[in-house]
């Protein structure tokens, strides 16, 4: 088996001749140039580990060539040739990427030495190569599968959002049918919480709330009396004054439609409205009694429009509703006690649109 491929280039005979008898007796295969454009032809041609190029070449600059070489095979190994006193010559060789070199006429064991030398360092570069190339190839594989991942993930999280939004569309669906159903089990309210919304939507968008708030007020506004299912019909119908038990019964429903809201958690701002419906401006609401700001602006809003709607329309204990003037000037009363005052003048800007 072959110890390594060398090319000489040498016009000098003498030289290149004796270093092939020195290899060839080591084991090398050894091809001969004898000028630059033979070398260059013959480095094409055939595979070479080792270089022997004499920088004293007529027809080309070797400074060149072993760009040249370099350029083809990045890990060629160049040893020069020079003449005995031209060390000089050197510098600029070594800097070009020349490995070593030896001194005509060659010496057979320098020879031979250089070359195990140099094969050694063309193994370790030609390794290291093979090496990096596998490290960039599974570089490049897991980037192309960080892509494909990342693709998937997008993908899944589109469905998941997706499944998320028709969930939550979904259960909207059936608790505001639920809701509706409430609102017709009593005909006097039928459609209370329609208007409700409709009021409260008004005012909330002269406000300049934005939409996120405003679809909170609307989906919360659906709901408010949805903790009605719990209040005996009879009271819920009854034609006279209600007694004071029956009255804290009938309270109880703000808090018990918070209580049937909470495990939808992505209703947190819908729920503190619908349980804050009944809280007042004064802090003498229920069910906590808080005051002024700590009212949700949605539940303050949504108080002004529940209780028009509730004078505005026949109620069993009211079969004859009130007119718009009369409501609009209770409202107006009420302002700062009951309701907030900036929401009562919202109010009375719109309520003709109502
Ligand atoms: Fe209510
Ligand atoms: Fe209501």
């Amino acid at each position: 088996m072959s110890e390594g491929k060398i090319l000489i280039i040498d016009s000098e005979e003498k030289s290149s001749s004796l270093i092939r008898i020195i290899l060839m007796n080591r084991g090398f295969d050894v091809n001969i140039a004898y000028n630059g454009k033979q070398g260059v032809d013959s480095f094409s041609t055939n595979r070479v580990d080792i270089v022997y190029l004499a920088m004293t070449l007529s027809d080309m600059d070797p400074l060149y060539m072993i760009r040249e070489f370099k350029k083809r095979d990045l890990n060629i190994i160049i040893v020069a040739l020079i003449p005995q006193d031209a060390i000089n010559l050197m510098q600029e060789a070594f800097s070009h990427g020349v490995y070593d070199y030896v001194k005509k006429p060659p010496q057979p064991e320098e020879v031979y030495f250089t070359t195990r030398r140099a094969m050694l360092q063309r193994k370790y570069l030609i390794n290291s190569s093979l090496a990096l190339n596998s490290l960039e190839e599974r570089n490049i594989s897991l980037q192309r599968q960080n892509i494909m991942l990342a693709k998937r993930i997008e993908e899944s999280t589109k469905n998941l959002t997706q499944l998320y939004e028709d969930l939550r569309d979904t259960y909207m669906r059936t608790i505001k049918a639920l809701a509706q159903a409430i609102d017709a089990r009593d005909h006097y309210t039928h459609s209370h919480s329609e208007n409700v919304t409709k009021y409260a939507d008004i005012m909330a968008v002269e406000m300049g709330l934005d939409t996120q708030k405003i679809e909170e007020i609307t989906d919360a506004c659906q709901l408010h009396d949805l903790g009605k299912i719990g209040v005996h019909d009879y009271i819920l119908t009854k034609a006279g004054k209600l007694t004071p038990e029956e009255f804290e019964e009938v309270k109880l429903h703000a808090l018990k439609g918070a209580q049937i809201l909470e495990p939808l958690t992505f209703l947190e701002g819908v729920i503190r409205i619908v349980k804050q419906h009944h809280e007042r401006y004064d802090g003498q609401g229920y069910p906590t009694g808080l005051k002024g700001e700590q009212i949700d602006l949605g539940a303050r809003i949504m108080a002004v429009a529940d209780t028009y709607d509730a004078m505005t329309s026949a109620r069993p204990y009211r079969t004859t509703p009130l007119a718009k003037e009369e409501a609009v000037a209770e409202i107006k009363k009420c302002s700062g006690a009951q309701f907030d005052p900036k929401v009562v003048a919202v109010f009375l800007k719109v309520v003709n649109r109502f």
